[in-house]
């Protein structure tokens, strides 16, 4: 990351990281063993990253530096989303404060991460992971839309149908708080009310049968399921599961996020083209899907068997795909970066 920093300054539009968080553990990756005399298929453990700090400070003193460097990297319209959990999640947002600004500060994503969490001695078991998210420069940045499948209870509304599919209906009169004395009432097929929308814009919906009628005279406009994209994604996330250890993702690294989870991230943050970072990179999951979402790419990884990961699955991936991975040492400080057309 280090190598050519002048080049790569103002370059990236996203910056996603999952690093380290204080949690205290030796993480390995579990592979099944080759060996073809045990059917079982053993599982090997290799050692890949320490989580394990001195105290807050020596975590806090280590990510410092490096997130100062990855705002340096962000575009004007670029943001840095931090994946973090409870462990350090608190103090991170106090650094970031102090490196963006508060006000570039956007969202406190909570992604559920599991469905089961593990009993507590003390306390609730904790079913959550959150990912902070700052803009570069607030006024310049703007979330694409990203939409979730309907659920059950999303779906409750769509309790109409006609002869073009299940429909509800949405308000086109001013209501409650909206509903002030200086808005304009005004009179549209025998029916006077503060109307949210402008007559040509009643009338064309009209023509097109999208408005509903009510047995008392009050008008409603019809929104077929078929025209909706989804549900719009708020900042709580439940709906993406873990890896699973049985699934086509899964690589044996426990700290593997889902593919669909960058899915959303990528999608929200960035358009086709633009340059996507992850200096944390792991199983690289990141370059997986911005490789698919036709973003260009550049990681950052230490550990030897995790960068093999990535060149695995970026070998996998049905396209024609140019990658390069390069290492280098500075300080003592190993790590290996990959990129493709940055
Ligand atoms: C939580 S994992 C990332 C998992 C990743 N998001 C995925 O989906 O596979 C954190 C990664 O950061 C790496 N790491 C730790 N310190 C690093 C450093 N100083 N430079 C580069 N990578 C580092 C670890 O080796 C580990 O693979």
């Amino acid at each position: 990351m280090c190598e050519r920093i002048e080049d790569l300054r103002r370059k990236f539009r996203l910056i996603y990281i999952d690093p380290p968080f204080l949690s205290g553990t030796s993480y390995s990756l579990k592979t099944r063993s080759k060996d073809e005399k045990d059917a079982a298929g053993k599982v090997e453990d290799t050692p890949t990253y320490n989580d394990k700090w001195e105290g807050v400070s020596d975590y806090l003193s280590f990510m410092k530096p490096r997130l100062g460097m990855m705002r340096s990297l962000l575009t004007e319209n670029g943001s840095l989303w931090v994946h973090l959990d409870w462990h350090v999640s608190h103090y991170v947002k106090i650094l970031l404060d102090d490196i963006f600004g508060y006000t570039n500060f956007v969202n406190e994503i909570v992604w559920k991460r599991t469905n089961s969490p593990k009993a507590q001695s003390r306390g609730f078991g904790a079913q959550h992971d959150v990912i902070l998210l700052y803009a570069f420069n607030s006024q310049q940045f703007k979330l694409n839309q990203v939409f979730r499948n309907h659920d059950e209870k999303s779906l409750k509304p769509y309790s109409y149908e006609d002869a073009r599919g299940k429909y509800r209906l949405i308000e086109i009169e001013a209501q409650g708080i909206q509903r002030t004395e200086s808005r304009r009432q005004f009179e549209w097929r025998g029916r006077t009310a503060p109307y949210l929308y402008r007559i040509e814009t009643l009338d064309k919906w009209w023509e097109e049968d999208l408005i509903y009628r009510s047995r008392n005279g009050r008008y409603t406009k019809k929104q077929y399921l078929t025209d909706t994209l989804g549900v719009p994604v708020s900042d709580l996330w439940f709906d993406i599961p873990p890896v699973q250890g049985g699934s086509v993702e899964y690589t044996g690294f426990l700290t593997q996020k889902p593919e669909a989870l960058l899915e959303r991230v990528i999608q929200s943050a960035t358009d086709q083209g633009d340059v996507v970072g992850d200096f944390f990179a792991g199983t690289g999951t990141t370059a997986v899907v911005a490789q698919r979402l036709n973003r260009k790419w550049l990681l950052c990884e230490e550990v030897e068997s995790t960068v093999e990961i990535i060149r695995q699955r970026i070998q996998k991936m049905d396209l024609p795909v140019e990658y390069a991975f390069s290492s280098f040492q500075r300080a003592g400080h190993k790590a290996k970066r990959l990129r493709k057309h940055v």
